[in-house]
């Protein structure tokens, strides 16, 4: 497996002529295994578009820092923190001049400045701007920062010019890239690398006539956090979700459902060629056996009884389709108000689930609706119970967990 696989790299783009070589950059990225969130600055899309950057590296580009709809999917703090290494390509005079001062006032400069991993720059300009003191002052004040300067190659450049200033080749700058990876030493990549992990998430919400639902207080946190952790560790990620107010987190397939019904049918067609799926939806055991087809009429002083039938449980019924296969790992949770613990016991083995992670959900502070959950992961090597901590944080600790089910 290639060093850069999984590896999540920011690559931001200046405006500058080599801008155009960053396609090829990324494909010849993608196809080392990396995922590459692109961000540029308002130069370089007169150079090369957003939307050939978003073919190739399979991510929406990342171009303004104040975009409320793309701060809500993952804002510039969260790119930075997604982020394992930093790698501005090409990287202009004026780029380099402003992230030497510490500027904030583009997405790119705010990166930079938030991003606390390796940062390679990658510089491309006209060899007299290249030659100038005030470039060599800030790029000596970058490389003190800790950066580290990639070329630049010289040759005859689109000016007309001859000399230093070209932007180094692509494959140069993955082969620099690989050279980081591997002197992290890292030398176990993640166990979820270019895994499949289905999820399911949130409530899920059952008709009774045209504007009436049974649901429960589900708000998605969980599932979501754990689609966020599962990409983060290199997972192709599935994220089947009830009706909820999240945003898609960067780098999931979202499906969207209703029913619990629906939900069963997105998830055994998610299934197909999944390594791991983590029930983490809060399903209705319960529908009407008959939803009317117009809104149900008040009758005063008459009780209204509804005529309940139990909804297929869906971790169940893949559980019962694997067999004795090994794929996918199977995990349910157990969301208990009482004897958390025996009645997950006793979920796992009816459910026929590898792990079940009980939750208690009698506690205001964990569980439905808020930020965080505290949980104990029953599973085929016994049980442990993990402390209270935030639901992005649970959910890297439980990949880890899931992940000794693993088959190689
Ligand atoms: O969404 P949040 O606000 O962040 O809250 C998170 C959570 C509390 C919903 C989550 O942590 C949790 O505990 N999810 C499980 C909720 C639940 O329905 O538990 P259960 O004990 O009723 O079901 C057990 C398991 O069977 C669950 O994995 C559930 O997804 C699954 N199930 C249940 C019924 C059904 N018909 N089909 C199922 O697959």
């Amino acid at each position: 497996m290639s060093r850069l696989a999984a590896r999540r790299i920011l690559l931001g783009i200046t405006g500058g002529i080599a801008a155009y070589k960053c396609c090829e950059l990324v494909r010849q990225l993608r196809r080392e295994g990396a995922e590459v969130q692109v961000l540029m600055t308002p130069a370089a899309a007169a150079f090369v578009t957003p939307l050939s950057l978003q073919a190739v590296s399979g991510r929406p580009v990342r171009t303004d820092l104040l975009d409320p709809s793309a701060e809500a999917a993952m804002g510039h703090i969260e790119l930075a923190r997604w982020g394992e290494v930093l790698l501005v390509a090409p990287a202009s005079a004026d780029a380099l001049a402003r992230l030497a001062q510490g500027h904030a006032n583009d997405l790119l400069s705010t990166c930079y400045l938030a991003f606390d991993g390796p940062k390679f720059l990658a510089p491309a300009m006209n060899q007299a701007m290249w030659r100038a003191p005030a470039t060599g002052r800030n790029v000596a004040q970058l490389e003190a920062d800790g950066a580290t300067v990639l070329g630049p190659a010289s040759g005859s450049q689109a000016c007309g010019d001859e000399g230093p200033g070209r932007m180094i080749e692509p494959a140069d700058l993955v082969q620099a890239l690989e050279a980081w990876a591997t002197a992290r030493g890292d030398s176990s990549p993640s166990p979820w690398a270019g895994r499949h992990v289905v999820i399911t998430a949130g409530p899920t919400r059952e008709a009774l006539d045209p504007v009436r639902y049974l649901t429960n207080k589900s708000s998605g946190q969980q599932g979501f956090a754990l689609a966020e952790a599962a990409v983060a560790a290199g997972a192709r990620v599935t994220l089947i979700t009830g009706p909820v107010s999240l945003p898609t987190p960067a780098g999931v397939t979202r499906i969207d459902v209703e029913a619990a019904q629906d939900m069963l049918t997105a998830a055994e067609a998610a299934c197909a060629d999944a390594d791991l799926c983590v029930a983490v939806a809060a399903v209705a055991d319960y529908r009407v056996a008959e939803v009317a087809t117009q809104k149900l009429k008040r009758q005063d002083g008459v009780p209204l009884t509804l005529t309940l039938v139990p909804n297929p449980d869906i971790i169940a019924t893949l559980a019962a389709q694997r067999g004795s296969r090994a794929r996918p790992v199977l995990v349910a949770f157990a969301a208990e108000t009482e004897n958390v613990l025996a009645h997950a016991r006793s979920k796992r083995s009816k459910k026929g689930v590898d792990f079940v992670v009980a939750n208690d959900v009698s506690r205001a502070d964990i569980g439905f609706n808020s930020e965080e959950n505290c949980v104990t992961v029953l599973g085929p090597s016994g049980e442990t119970a993990l402390p209270k901590m935030s639901k992005r944080a649970l959910s890297t600790q439980l990949l880890q967990e899931f992940a000794s089910a693993l088959t190689p």
